[in-house]
């Protein structure tokens, strides 16, 4: 009977795991230059929101795309692809192509046939990794306080020495909020982020009494949250 109902606590979570992954993927431009085909898994155009949307290349010369198929979605979901209708401008903030990640923004130039023209794209820097963070920050300006001694009391309770970062932030409640301490794809909402930031928290900024971390460092943070947090 116990073994039975681990087994579906188990396959929920192994349901809710595949849902979460699916939506944030599910975000995520794909150009293949095999078959011309960029795709865009949501688009918000005002209110509502398209899913399946397809644009075909027909000119590779001057990077002009065709609408091939959209599908209209109620209720509207969330979409990071921004069609504006009074710019005209298809804004996708983050489109593979091969290996390599862009951002990228499209210009409709015929309503009519829905023709779209690349007005600019610029590579995306890769995330920076866990291992890059802990030895950046982590190590050098956080484990001496946040050693893993002095048990459910901060600033020890919280372990961010090397090989215990990562059992420490991701997934973990913070003990001074309602948050997550890493919210993987969300660092607004990571508990972390915020007291790097030193907004939105409770106590102090980190870390303690400063100095702060610079922008790039900062930067950095928010791009392995944003890339879903990896043990990597
Ligand atoms: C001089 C000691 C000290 C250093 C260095 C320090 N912290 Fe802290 N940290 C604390 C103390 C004390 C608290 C609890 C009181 C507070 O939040 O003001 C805390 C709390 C936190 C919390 C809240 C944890 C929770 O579960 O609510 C986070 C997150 C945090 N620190 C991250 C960092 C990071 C990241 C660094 C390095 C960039 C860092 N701290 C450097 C002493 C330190």
């Amino acid at each position: 009977m116990i073994r039975a109902i681990l087994l579906s606590i188990q396959r929920l979570v192994l349901v809710l795991l595949a849902v979460a992954a699916g939506a944030a993927s599910a975000q995520r431009a794909t150009f293949d230059g095999g078959t011309g085909l960029l795709t865009l898994p949501a688009v918000r155009v005002g209110a509502a929101t398209y899913v399946n949307v397809v644009l075909g290349l027909i000119d590779p010369a001057t990077f002009t795309f065709r609408l091939q198929t959209a599908t209209l979605q109620t209720p509207a979901g969330a979409a990071d692809v921004v069609f504006d209708a009074a710019s005209g401008g298809l804004t996708i903030p983050d489109v593979a192509v091969g290996s390599a990640n862009y951002s990228a923004r499209l210009q409709l130039t015929d309503l009519a046939t829905y023709t779209f023209v690349l007005a600019s794209a610029e590579i995306k820097p890769a995330a920076s990794t866990l291992a890059q963070i802990q030895a950046l920050v982590f190590t050098p300006m956080c484990s001496g306080c946040h050693d893993g001694s002095s048990g459910a009391i901060l600033p020890g309770a919280l372990n961010l020495t090397t090989g215990n970062s990562y059992a420490n932030l991701v997934n973990v409640s913070a003990r001074e909020a309602a948050l997550m301490r890493v919210a993987p794809g969300d660092p607004d909402n990571s508990y972390l982020y915020r007291k790097l930031l030193g907004s939105g928290i409770t106590g102090q900024r980190m870390p303690f009494g400063g100095p702060y971390l610079d922008d790039a460092t900062m930067a950095r943070i928010r791009s392995w949250i944003a890339s879903g947090a990896p043990n990597n």
